[in-house]
């Protein structure tokens, strides 16, 4: 009979103890020496290590022998770290942390003149940001499916999105707009890719411009929803082709856009219909209430294919840079509709068919879910319920509806498997509830620990979802792992979804920042490079002007500096001595001149902050003054040979008469 590969098969603990005590090893084999014991079976390793059938079923479905490969590849946000994290499933391996808003040593970035230039892109106000608050990971898409190209991810704290390349797991770009200040809502990609989506959380007057909310906060604060053009084939984001569309004040939250037949649309929670704006020791209500007094917020229905024609037809203003269609154009041309929601939602999740959009309520116990087919019937048919009084259309509720469904306390965050359910995260109740879009029942609940916020489905958020798998991101760990300290690990929990039952497969500490949220992409979809062609400059992806060839290698003083050309390869820098005066700005090109797989040199400089990484056949740049006169030793700073400590030198600076 064929036996389906990977985790659909189901397991019996038993079943596979009884073979290999049985049958391949024999009864008393040695499975280990060592912790456990000198002689152990199965049963004894199970009793030693006081672990369940349940234990190790979970465990036969994680586990990956040395050189075995994961099925799946997650890539997580870093949170405040400002880095993504890459984690192989099922079994739950670290991979890499790719550098994206904040320096990072190993990776070299934010030391070479080509990584300095990105993290300058997320400059704001000619400020320098070295941290982040990255959430949304968001990989790029064609036709509503990953397609392995790109992955974007958003800065909260700075209204930052980024644009990595995943040829080389490499950040290229970072951009921001000094239109609003911050978001929530980013990163989030149309079905082709076509503009990556940011959408503001906290209101401020555009251009942060100063103005007292006690006196202008309905009148000056304004949030937006930018759509970020990216052009595939230079693999950037294009500035000049991206807009925005104004919203009211009213705290825009998470985002999701249209796919299939709600496809050229974008849908937006938002959990201040209230205006309130703080001032707890002026009169006022504290936030958390003075949000939640209405029974209703707005669901924000936006027509970005609209949205495009008005910009190219010049109906958008440029603000701080960023083209803007004004709120009473988007409300008079049809661009923002809005329908009411369920008082401070938190998720917005468009269905795999993109029929339905489902609307966790946070404060309330239900998942909402509205039919688009009906909400663009009234928008069509211009039959408005009333106008919000920014004058918005507003909806019918209950015109707009589907049904919802009884969740349980907390909903956030709602992902897709490939049988028709949906899994949302309770954060109050901290389980999974998996349910039945069709029949909008609750099929199954799956206790984490603890208060889940997101979840990730594997490809769980495409038009194909492909079930299997599952993870919880908790926020806190409590009595999950060795106490370090009071401030704790996250908890990333692994489930099986294959099965009527979900079931917890491990856990995963996550000690770094706070990781929002995660996508889950085939890793057969990701097609990376071994190697850079040789002299190549990660950043354009070609040659680079000042790519050294072996015996090539030179120091020649211009009018601009001294150029330092050197190269690495096992197991020597040439030249190994660099003269220069104090003073002197040094341009220093160095290329790895290996092509074997994971041949990476590093190089380092004492004294100077000088610490890149060069893979194979990379080209790098650094340019800095020699302003302190001396003897710096210069050394790789990867154990690449047997000989990497005799991979060094000196940087010699000799001093002003
Ligand atoms: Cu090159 Cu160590």
């Amino acid at each position: 009979m064929h036996q389906p590969k990977g985790i659909s098969r189901s397991l019996s603990a038993i079943g596979i103890m009884a073979a290999l005590v049985g049958g391949a090893c024999s009864s008393k084999s040695e499975v280990t020496k060592g912790g456990v014991g000198t002689s152990a079976s199965l049963t004894d390793l199970m009793k030693a290590r006081n672990l369940s059938e349940a234990d190790v079923n979970a465990a036969l479905k994680t586990y990956t022998p040395t050189g075995r490969m994961d099925e799946y590849l997650t890539f997580a946000s870093g949170g405040h770290g400002g880095q993504v994290i890459v984690i192989g499933v099922p079994s739950m391996r670290i991979l890499k942390y790719i550098a994206v808003f904040t320096p990072e040593p190993w990776q070299g970035y934010g030391f070479d003149d080509q990584t300095k230039a990105v993290l300058a892109g997320g400059k704001r106000f000619g400020k320098d940001l070295t941290w982040a608050d990255t959430h949304h990971p968001a990989l790029s898409e064609q036709g509503g499916d990953y397609d392995g190209k790109f992955l974007f991810i958003g800065d909260k704290a700075n209204a930052r999105i980024a644009v990595i390349d995943l040829s080389d797991f490499e950040t290229k770009q970072i951009v921001t707009s000094e239109l609003i200040g911050g978001d929530h809502g980013a990163a989030f990609v149309t079905p082709n890719t076509d503009y990556i989506v940011e959408t503001t959380q906290y209101p401020v007057p555009f251009g942060s411009v100063y103005a007292d909310p006690a006196k202008e906060f309905k009148d000056k604060f304004r949030g937006a929803a930018i759509f970020w053009r990216f052009d595939r084939t230079k693999g950037r984001i294009d500035p000049e082709a991206s807009f925005a569309v104004e919203f009211p004040p009213y705290t825009q939250d998470l985002a999701d856009a249209g796919k299939l037949t709600s496809d050229g649309y974008a849908f937006f929670n938002s959990i201040n219909t209230e205006l309130t704006w703080g001032g707890n020791q002026e009169g006022n209500p504290p936030m958390e209430s003075g949000y939640s007094k209405n029974d209703m917020d707005y669901l924000h229905v936006v027509n970005w294919r609209k949205a495009e024609e008005l910009v190219k037809a010049g109906k958008a203003e440029t603000i701080n840079g960023m083209k803007v269609i004004r709120l009473a154009t988007a409300a008079a041309e049809g661009v923002l509709t809005f329908v009411p929601e369920s008082k401070s939602p938190h998720g917005v999740d468009v269905t795999p068919d993109g029929e339905d959009i489902v609307v966790s309520g946070k404060l309330d116990t239900h998942g909402t879910v509205f039919s688009f087919a009906k909400i663009k019937a009234q928008i069509d048919a211009k039959k408005f319920e009333t106008k919000d009084p920014y004058g918005v259309p507003v909806l019918s509720f209950k015109d707009s509806i589907r049904g919802q469904v009884e969740l349980g306390l907390g909903p956030l965050h709602t992902q897709f498997d490939d049988k028709g359910n949906a899994y949302t995260s309770l954060f109050l109740e901290t389980v999974v509830a998996k349910w039945s879009v069709k029949d909008l029942k609750v099929i199954d609940k799956m206790p984490t620990h603890y208060n889940i916020g997101h979840l990730v489905a594997a490809e769980g958020d495409t038009i194909h979802p492909d079930g299997k798998y599952l993870i919880a991101m908790n926020k806190w760990a409590l009595d999950r792992f060795n106490k370090v300290g009071p401030l704790l690990p996250q908890n990333f929990q692994l489930a099986d979804i294959t099965q009527t039952k979900m079931q917890l497969l491990y856990d995963m500490p996550i000690p770094l920042g706070e990781p929002h949220y995660a996508q889950m992409i085939k890793v057969d979809k990701l097609k990376p490079i071994d190697v850079y062609t040789p002299g190549e400059d990660p950043m354009t992806g070609k040659r680079s002007v000042n790519a050294v060839e072996p015996n090539k290698e030179r120091v020649e003083r211009r009018p601009d500096g001294v150029h330092v050309y050197m190269t690495a390869i096992r197991s020597h820098f040439t030249p190994d001595i660099v003269r220069v005066k104090q003073g002197d700005t040094v341009h220093w090109h160095i290329d790895n001149l290996e092509q074997a797989y994971d041949a990476t040199h590093g190089f380092a400089i004492n004294s100077y902050n000088i610490n890149i990484s060069i893979e194979p056949g990379e080209h790098s740049d650094i340019t800095f003054v020699a302003d302190k006169a001396g003897v710096f030793p210069l050394y790789c700073t990867e154990f690449c040979s047997a000989l990497h400590l005799e991979m060094a030198g000196y940087f010699l600076v000799e001093p002003k008469i």
